[in-house]
């Protein structure tokens, strides 16, 4: 028997419809979107026909997406892209200390590059406060970068109030909304951002393609020069399959956002109500209890490493929030920033519920989490007590 899978963050499968509308773009379909005869302009009209089902997705026009090979590169564009663009304006960008090393990463590279980088830190929700934004900006500020969602706890950031207090400084706004695209809705509108970054394979499209929202009208320098595809944002031919993929996956996601949302919540509460019902306060909640992503439940087993746990635990597929390193453990970056203690950041795992979890795979995960970490209590408590403790 297949482990359950409640690793919906690190990645989705692909829905089978998804599957069905790259498969004539494999098989039947294979010219180059440039070329002007007919080959070509079916692979251009479907690369546009997915361009606005993102668009459609994410409340923008068609030409605001741009096609890209994942979250990663997305944030790289952004982030490498306004540093080049607007450096006469300034040299200072302002993120957060939980961002995914997508984003951490890019803004420690340009570090080296001589821009100055403030970490925002955030409260013990895992939430920044819009406030230390309007602190953190100097007048030499040209872009704030703020995750939508944190992949690891599901804290939702304040984004829209974040948006107003920049742009009223004329500084620019960029979310990486790998984690919320698909689960919560997510309108560059209604934030107000003028960059936003998707990873294709967390809303059920394959690994290796993404996209960036880019306000019209904004310049940003691309990250690959080349010819002019994705309107001088992107060079390389396209890749037809993959965006046909990421088009169809947005559709889905959008006509499917409000029965996931609600189904998803239901099972992730459940989850949460059975785990605390068994266990009371040995297991504790990380993140924000209301402003979370509805399919994620962060959790610290007290008394035990999450690692270890999962390892005794093959039949469910979850992640941890911390690494052991030569008989040292260490709290993930994100729950370090939160101000975790170790000895109870130490027990976390995350499970992350998605469009395929059944109400009957929580009752079986909840019963092999009883029986393992029960047994881990009760080994201890008689391990303790033949130590006379
Ligand atoms: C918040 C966040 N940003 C960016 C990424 C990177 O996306 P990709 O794997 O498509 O490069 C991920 C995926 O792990 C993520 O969770």
């Amino acid at each position: 028997m297949q482990p359950i899978y409640l690793d919906y963050n690190a990645t989705t499968p692909v829905d089978p419809a998804v599957a069905e509308a790259m498969q004539p773009f494999i098989t039947s379909h294979h010219g180059n979107p440039s070329s002007a005869h007919a080959y070509g302009r079916a692979t251009k009209d479907a690369v546009e026909a997915a361009r606005r089902q993102v668009a459609d997705l994410l409340g923008c026009a068609a030409d605001e997406v741009v096609f890209t090979g994942g979250g990663s590169e997305s944030n790289n564009t952004v982030l490498k892209g306004v540093a080049h663009t607007y450096r006469q304006r300034g040299n200072h960008l302002i993120t957060s200390q939980v961002e995914h090393p997508a984003t951490i990463n890019p803004c420690r590279f340009l570090e080296q590059q001589g821009l100055q980088v403030t970490y925002l830190p955030v409260d013990r929700t895992g939430m920044v406060d819009p406030e230390d934004v309007r602190r953190a900006i100097t007048p030499r500020t040209i872009l704030v970068s703020v995750m939508h969602a944190n992949n690891e706890v599901g804290t939702l950031q304040p984004i829209a109030e974040i948006s107003r207090i920049a742009r009223a400084s004329g500084v620019l706004v960029h979310t990486d909304a790998a984690q919320s695209v698909g689960k919560i809705p997510t309108l560059v509108d209604e934030l107000g951002v003028d960059f936003l970054s998707v990873a294709g394979h967390k809303v059920y499209a394959p690994k290796g393609i993404g996209a960036l929202y880019v306000r019209s009208g904004t310049a940003l320098e691309p990250l690959i020069h080349g010819a002019g595809h994705e309107f001088g944002r992107r060079a390389g031919t396209e890749n037809v399959i993959f965006d046909v993929a990421l088009g169809k996956a947005c559709e889905v996601a959008k006509a499917d956002l409000p029965r996931y949302q609600r189904q998803v919540r239901q099972l992730r509460d459940h989850f949460q109500e059975e785990l605390a019902k068994r266990f009371g306060d040995r297991v504790v909640v990380n993140g924000h209890p209301e402003q979370r992503l509805p399919n994620t439940l962060h959790v610290n087993f007290r008394g035990v490493i999450g690692a270890e746990l999962l390892e005794k635990l093959p039949e469910i597929a979850a992640s941890t929030g911390s690494a052991c390193h030569e008989g040292e453990i260490a709290l993930s970056s994100v729950l370090t920033a939160m101000q975790v203690p170790p000895e109870l950041g130490m027990g976390a795992v995350r499970f992350s519920l998605g469009r395929y979890t059944t109400p009957e795979e929580i009752e079986r995960t909840v019963a092999w989490i009883e029986r393992v970490y029960e047994g881990d209590r009760e080994r201890a408590t008689g391990v303790a007590e033949q130590q006379g403790r």
